[in-house]
């Protein structure tokens, strides 16, 4: 990994509650730049208030937390001009063509060349052919894929994308897939948040799974594999996946529906490839 340098994200102690309910208990995690990180927990573990508290939408209780080397809540403002934020539900204005949803976004932001920035993202993620058609038309991929362009409208070193395929169809998965990883292949450091292991394991530098308002793992792939050892001994490429890891470490059975439905194109395992 490209490290030697400060971490884009330092989280150190982070505690929040929702009156009694307490979401997370003392989080602490490093975040590399250029690398990809990724949050994994089940459904309500945290992660989304993990995100808000980084980007500024919400305050911790206790701990500290720096994004771009500026305090999330002492320089918020500074904070805000470092990241940018993709959520679930794609922020994208339907009426709109791919194109103007761009270059709406790009003269929010007060830059200058807005169609040529527009046309620019449009190339970089295979919505050059789509601009000009009204979003209202476009496949959830490609929704997903315009969001993610959109946030990168001034070039933010940091991008947060809190589930980016969650409620997507396997192909449209992967090609956010693709557009995550173009993206951290230009230097953006990204965190993800996710659901599907399979997602982090194809995605991810660093693993780190969010239990019970704490990282009960945080490490690399590789790493993570060693946690277990090989799961038959006759099969000597036989690894253990992540989601072995995952129940062995959580303590729990998997009963999850939704993450084997989703997890369909990839079938064969993979050996994390650099990417780039
Ligand atoms: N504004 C809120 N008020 C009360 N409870 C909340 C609020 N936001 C989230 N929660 C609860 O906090 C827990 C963590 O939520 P969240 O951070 O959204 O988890 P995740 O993103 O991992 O699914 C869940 O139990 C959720 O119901
Ligand atoms: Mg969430």
């Amino acid at each position: 990994m490209r490290t030697q340098q400060p971490p884009a994200i330092v989280v150190r102690g982070l505690e929040k509650s929702y009156q009694d309910l307490q979401v997370l208990c003392g989080v602490d995690l490093d975040v590399e730049k250029g690398s990809i990180f990724a949050l994994l927990g089940s459904n309500g573990a945290g992660k989304t208030t993990a995100v808000k508290i980084l980007s500024t939408l919400l305050r911790a209780d206790a701990g500290t937390a720096s994004v771009g080397g500026f305090d999330v809540a002492t320089q918020p403002d500074n904070v805000r001009e470092a990241i940018s934020l993709t959520g679930q539900f794609a922020a994208v204005d339907e009426i709109l063509s791919g194109r103007e949803n761009l270059v709406l976004v790009a003269r929010l932001r007060h830059l200058k060349g807005t169609g040529a920035i527009a046309d620019d993202l449009l190339e970089r993620f295979s919505l050059t052919d789509a601009g000009a058609r009204r979003v209202s038309t476009y496949s959830g991929g490609m929704r997903r894929r315009l969001d993610i362009a959109m946030s990168l409208i001034g070039n933010p070193p940091v991008i947060f994308l809190d589930e980016p395929t969650t409620g997507l169809d396997p192909e449209a998965r992967i090609e956010v897939w693709k557009a995550t990883k173009e993206l951290a292949g230009r230097g953006t450091t990204v965190l993800l948040t996710t659901q599907y292991l399979e997602e982090a394991e194809q995605l991810a530098d660093r693993i780190a799974i969010l239990h019970q308002g704490k990282i009960i793992v945080n490490d690399t792939l590789a790493e993570l594999r060693q946690l277990l050892p090989p799961a038959e001994v006759e099969y000597v490429e036989k690894q253990p996946s992540l989601e072995e890891i995952f129940f062995a470490v959580v303590g729990e059975t998997g009963e999850d529906d939704k993450y084997s439905a989703a997890e369909q194109p990839n079938a064969k395992r993979k050996t994390k490839s650099n990417k780039g």
